[in-house]
């Protein structure tokens, strides 16, 4: 159930597969991603240095970080290669009257 914490980011089919929006929610640098048309919100920062992971690109439900080549599982947020080793955050979305929403708490 969404409650005022859900913020609108972007319409329902504004991003193609692959591609990527930054997003500022909540005082928050997100970034919202289109895995093979399904969307994700993810932190924008990589967990390893302060490197942002909209350089980088969207293989198979995961990102990869273009500085070290971690990939983060965009469901979960979890690295799945090194170097990094913490998690990144992910966080809920829905699609409601043809947008796409975050809930970036
Ligand atoms: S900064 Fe992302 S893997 Fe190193």
């Amino acid at each position: 159930m969404m409650d005022a914490s859900w913020i609108a980011i972007a319409a329902e089919n504004e991003l193609a597969p692959g591609q990527m929006k930054r997003i500022n929610a909540a005082g928050k640098r997100l970034l919202l991603c289109n895995a093979d048309d399904k969307p994700y919100v993810v932190d924008e920062m990589c967990s390893h240095e302060d490197y942002s992971l909209f350089l980088g690109c969207i293989q198979n439900g995961r990102i990869k970080c273009s500085l070290h080549g971690s990939y983060f599982d965009l469901k979960t947020g979890q690295p799945e290669t090194g170097p990094a080793d913490k998690p990144i955050r992910s966080y809920p979305v829905e699609i409601k009257d043809g947008q796409l929403w975050v809930c970036p708490r």
